[in-house]
């Protein structure tokens, strides 16, 4: 695959097609983070306005810190997954123990955080700070799994390190913040789990699956 003219169509496809999604507007790394935990098992739509309230209430990653944890529950109240929260504000008040407030840029440091798995790491440090780490959820390894047609079970743990070694070629000399996010958006807005578009993928010349005619059967999950 030429991954450099991949990443040109991708990208050209993105600023053309992006939704306008409220945490797009900025790096600011709390920001960036609120946003990947609400996301991480809910819908984009629902989030939006947890998003805007939670900010309201907590602006600054120093005033979540100091707020009670009865506060921040209420402001998370409807949004489910509870845990996320509270491992979130657990999260930030280490980072002014430990960081002086400031969000670690060091992968080890951050992953370190309560609550901060390999997903939330790879999409705060590239869409904060552009490192290329790849942000690994549901949607991507879809994406990934059709574009070149990788057929082990998403389900088993160390299926991830396949996706961890086939991805960061696609990180290099473009912004990551871009290319991870754009990733994310074909997943959700063009390559569906079920009949997706691929009249509309402006990759489909370089998928694997759409070749071979088994989109749909990708990814290969194990039954329950
Ligand atoms: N899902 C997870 N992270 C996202 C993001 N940054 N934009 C849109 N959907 C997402």
């Amino acid at each position: 695959m030429d991954i450099t003219s991949f990443q040109r169509d991708l990208l050209h496809w993105y600023e053309e097609n992006k939704r306008d999604l409220p945490w797009r507007k900025t790096q600011d790394p709390y920001r960036v983070w609120v946003s990947e935990v609400m996301l991480q098992q809910t819908k984009v739509d629902t989030v939006i306005p947890y998003y805007h309230r939670f900010l309201e209430s907590f602006p600054t990653l120093k005033e979540l810190a100091e707020a009670r944890e009865e506060e921040v529950m209420k402001a998370w109240e409807g949004l489910g997954y509870y845990s996320r929260a509270r491992h979130l504000h657990q999260a930030v008040k280490e980072v002014v123990e430990n960081y002086g407030g400031e969000v670690p840029h060091e992968k080890k440091a951050f992953s370190s955080l309560k609550g901060v798995g390999p997903y939330t790491a790879g999409a705060v440090l590239s869409i904060a700070f552009e490192q290329p780490e790849p942000a690994i959820d549901g949607n991507v390894m879809r994406v990934f799994s059709r574009l070149l047609l990788i057929t082990e079970d998403i389900t088993k743990a160390k299926t991830r390190k396949i996706f961890e070694e086939v991805i960061p070629p696609f990180l290099e000399e473009v912004l990551p913040s871009e290319m991870n996010q754009a990733l994310m958006e074909l997943g959700a807005i063009v390559c569906f789990p079920t009949s997706p578009h691929c009249l509309l993928c402006p990759v489909e010349r370089y998928c694997m699956a759409r070749e071979e005619g088994v989109q749909e059967e990708l990814p290969v999950k194990a039954k329950k």
